[in-house]
């Protein structure tokens, strides 16, 4: 008896890690925008989001593999998968609920809604572009690594404008920190051996 009770208070907390899980949930939406922005190397004629404009030091704003096209094709990409996500939600908390005691907080990330999948997915974008313009300023040229900085700008920023509507509870932050990296080599990679990206970064 006294070890049931100590099993579900050891689920009832977010640092679990069917609960840490749930942050993929929540940014899953940024993750497709992300991912999915190099599908825009398929049309022909792109548009830079930086019309070609260089700054005071010579380099490029953005440079030329920040693209309209990417934008939209990641934005569109991320906001249709985000809204099957919130579609799927309410079937998959009563799931939840059949097994675990859920903690209170993280109902509202289960729960996701539209507003917020366009956040989460605008911030990915805007994240990368931000991305971008640091590597120029630092003289990093297009398509060359800039390790964490390629890896964490589109999360920060997607969990930043996230936050606007759904605050995502610290522990699934730093589980989010820690393994897209991870991922998003990975992701890369895959994408290198499909000849989707130059470089496998
Ligand atoms: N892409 C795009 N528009 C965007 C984002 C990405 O067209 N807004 C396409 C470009 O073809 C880009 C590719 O997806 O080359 C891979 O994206 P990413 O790795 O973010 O760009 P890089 O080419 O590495 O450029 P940067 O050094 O600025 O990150
Ligand atoms: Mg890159």
């Amino acid at each position: 008896m006294h070890q049931d009770f100590d099993n579900l208070n050891k689920m009832n907390t977010m640092f679990h890690p069917i609960f840490l899980l749930l942050g993929f949930w929540y940014i899953f939406p940024a993750y497709i925008a992300n991912g999915f922005a190099v599908f825009a190397k398929l049309i022909k004629f792109r548009h830079p989001i930086d019309g070609g404009r260089t700054l005071s030091d010579d380099q490029p704003v953005l440079g030329p593999g920040k693209t309209w096209e990417g934008f939209l094709t990641g934005f569109c990409s991320g906001v249709i998968v985000g809204i099957l996500l919130v579609m799927t939600g309410p079937f998959l908390l009563a799931l939840i609920i059949q097994y675990l005691i859920i903690p209170p907080e993280l109902v509202p990330i289960v729960l996701i809604s539209v507003p917020l999948v366009i956040l989460v997915a605008l911030g990915a974008l805007v994240g990368d572009l931000i991305g971008s313009f640091i590597k120029r300023r630092l003289k990093v040229g297009r398509g060359r690594p800039a390790p964490i900085l390629d890896q964490l700008d589109f999360l920060i920023m997607s969990m930043l404008m996230g936050a606007l509507i759904t605050p995502l509870p610290w522990p699934l932050v730093i589980f989010l920190l820690i393994v897209t990296p991870l991922i998003h080599l990975l992701a890369n990679v895959i994408g290198y051996l499909l000849r989707l990206k130059q470089e496998p970064w």
